[in-house]
C-alpha cells in the first residue's frame, strides 16, 4: 500500500483557496439551522467576521427596545488601537488578523488553560442578548450581541477562593495597529469577581447573529451593560484571576475622570460634562440616563453599602 508522506502531498491536492473562499460565500447564504458549528468556521476552525453563528438562542436577558442598525454599530466605534476618531476603526481594522486566536485564562485557579476560539465558541450555548450600551461620552446604542455569561468560561478553570478580581488584557501588535494612540497599550480592564460572575456579564463573540467584525472587538470581547462602554474590553487574549484590584486603561490615563467601577450613574457627573442624559445614535432628542443603565434590579445589590460617588 502506498502511503503518502506529507512531503509527497502536492499543494494542488489540498483544497485551493478559491474553492474554500467560494464555499465560505456559499455557506454565508445557507440558513444557519442547516449547518453545524464546524461548517460555519474557517478551515482552521475559527469563526470569521461576518459569518453566521450557528444555533443562537434567544436570551431572557434582553431589552425590548428599538435596535440600532448594523451600519451604526460597526462604523461609530471606540477602539484606540485602530485610531482615536470614531470613524477610524472600521477602516483601520479591516485587515486585523483574528486567527489563529487563543484566550489564556490563568492566575489564581485550579485549571489554568489556553482556549482556542473554537473551544470558546463551543463552551456554552450561544445566546442573543439585546443590551443597552451607554458610552461615557453620553451616547448610547441598543445592540443584539451574541455570546454567553463570562461565568461559564471562568468556572472551567475553577477559580480559587483567593481570586477576588479578574484582570483582562487585549491583543496588541504595533505592526497591525500602526494608528494606535491616546492610551498605553495593551488595553487592560478589570472587574471584581462577583461582577465578573454576574450573569449579565457577557463574553461576546458576535452581533446581529454573526461573528464580530474587527472594529467591534473580534473575535471575543466583554459586554457589561450596566457600566460605561469603556469597561467592555475588546479582542481579549488574556484573563487573569487575581487577589487585588487590577489596573485599567482609562484609570491609568486619567484617574480623576475614570474610576475602577464606572457604573452608569446619572447622579455622578463626569468632571467635564453631565451624565444625567444621553443621546441614542440615530436620534436627535436626549433621553434621561437610568441608574445602572436600567439594569438596577439585577445588579444594584452588588454595590450595597458602597458610596458610588467615591467608587465612581
Ligand atoms: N477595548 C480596546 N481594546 N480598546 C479600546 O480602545 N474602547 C472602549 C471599549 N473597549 C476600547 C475597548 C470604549 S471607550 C468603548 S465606548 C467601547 O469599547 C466601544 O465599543 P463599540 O465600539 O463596540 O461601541
Amino acid at each position: 500500500m502506498l502511503i503518502k508522506k506529507p512531503a509527497d502531498i502536492l499543494y494542488s491536492e489540498i483544497t485551493p483557496k478559491h474553492i474554500y473562499m467560494n464555499r465560505r460565500n456559499f455557506l454565508a447564504g445557507v440558513p444557519a439551522a442547516f449547518l453545524g458549528a464546524r461548517e460555519l468556521l474557517s478551515p482552521s476552525g475559527q469563526a470569521l467576521a461576518g459569518t453566521k453563528l450557528p444555533n443562537v438562542q434567544k436570551s431572557k436577558y434582553t431589552v425590548d427596545e428599538k435596535q440600532n442598525s448594523y451600519q451604526e454599530v460597526s462604523t461609530y466605534n471606540n477602539y484606540y488601537e485602530f485610531g482615536t476618531d470614531k470613524s477610524e476603526p472600521s477602516g483601520y481594522a479591516k485587515n486585523f488578523k483574528t486567527e489563529p486566536w487563543t484566550v489564556s485564562v490563568e492566575g489564581l485557579c485550579n485549571k489554568p488553560s489556553k482556549f482556542t476560539m473554537e473551544e470558546i465558541l463551543a463552551l456554552a450555548p450561544l445566546e442573543e442578548r439585546v443590551y443597552r450600551h451607554r458610552c461615557v461620552e453620553a451616547w448610547s446604542i441598543v445592540v443584539p450581541w451574541v455570546g454567553y455569561s463570562l461565568s461559564a468560561l471562568l468556572n472551567k478553570v475553577e477559580p480559587a477562593s483567593r481570586a477576588t478580581y479578574v484582570a483582562f488584557e487585549s491583543f496588541f501588535d504595533r505592526r497591525q495597529m500602526p494608528h494606535a494612540a491616546g492610551l498605553q497599550f495593551p488595553y487592560v480592564e478589570g472587574l471584581r469577581m462577583d461582577e465578573a460572575m454576574h450573569p449579565l456579564a457577557l463574553l461576546c463573540t458576535g452581533m446581529f447573529g454573526e461573528a464580530l467584525p474587527p472594529q467591534d472587538g473580534a473575535p471575543v470581547r466583554m459586554i457589561l451593560p450596566w457600566k460605561y462602554g469603556f469597561k467592555s474590553i475588546k479582542s481579549i487574549v488574556k484573563i487573569r484571576l487575581v487577589g487585588g484590584q487590577p489596573p485599567t486603561s482609562w484609570n491609568l490615563s486619567n484617574a480623576p475622570e475614570y474610576g475602577f467601577y464606572s457604573n452608569v450613574n446619572p447622579r455622578v457627573d463626569h468632571p467635564r460634562w453631565s451624565q444625567a442624559s444621553e443621546r441614542r445614535l440615530g436620534e436627535l432628542r436626549k433621553r434621561a440616563t437610568l441608574m445602572f443603565n436600567g439594569y438596577g434590579d439585577q445588579v444594584a445589590s452588588l454595590y450595597n453599602g458602597m458610596d458610588l460617588k467615591k467608587n465612581y
